[in-house]
């Protein structure tokens, strides 16, 4: 078990959940502690992929703490230098374009704006119809960002949805090892 502190921010990509909760598996036995956030769209909906009473509820268990749900209780995770990594899994391509342009009207941009400004590693695991089309100038943006390290990503359907990106969810654990190290987890593009 590793003394660091990890946030798990969870976007409004629905039909990714079930990977990124498999992934939040492997760091809450990884990490001593894990901090769940969610954006305020996962708190608030149901879908057809799944309750969000039950995300919330299994959110709780894993991690034993009540979920981060707004951009109050999201703040003080600058000024109290409350987490050592930040990583937004599923990462939508709204909350993408939102960071890029320095937008922080959600719980999941305000805790990462209030963790980037004690300079510590951000990763972005993301999930967007749009990445490239609407979403790619920001991924570009973000590239470029200090601090900031992607899941490698892909495309995961180029003949049905030829602007949608995707990340390895499974390279999330190995990605997050690469960012405390301050490298960027290669190959990038899958
Ligand atoms: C069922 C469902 C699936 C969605 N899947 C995605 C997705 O995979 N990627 C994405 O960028 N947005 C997706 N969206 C749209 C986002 O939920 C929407 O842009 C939302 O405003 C994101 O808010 P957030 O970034 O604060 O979580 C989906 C919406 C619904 C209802």
């Amino acid at each position: 078990m590793e003394h660091k502190t990890i946030g798990f921010a969870l976007c409004g990509s629905f039909c990714t959940h079930s990977r990124a909760m498999a992934a939040l598996e492997q760091i809450a036995a990884r990490y001593e502690h894990v901090i769940p956030i969610v954006s305020e769209i996962v708190a608030a909906t149901d879908t057809r992929f799944g309750a969000a009473h039950d995300l919330m509820h299994e959110l709780e268990r894993i991690c034993d703490r009540r979920v981060i749900t707004n951009v109050v209780d999201a703040e003080p995770i600058g000024p109290r230098k409350l987490l050592d990594l930040l990583v937004i899994a599923p990462c939508t391509g709204n909350t993408l374009s939102k960071m890029a342009a320095g937008i922080t009207d959600s719980s999941v941009t305000m805790a990462a704006k209030a963790h980037q400004r004690n300079g510590r590693p951000v990763v972005v695991c993301m999930a967007s119809n749009d990445g490239l089309a609407g979403s790619a100038p920001a991924i570009g943006q973000l590239l470029m960002r200090k601090n900031i390290f992607f899941v490698p990503f892909g495309q995961d359907d180029p003949v049905g949805k030829p602007t949608s990106l995707v990340a390895d969810f499974t390279q999330l654990p190995q990605t997050i090892e690469a960012a405390f190290q301050g490298r960027q987890l290669q190959p990038l593009l899958l």
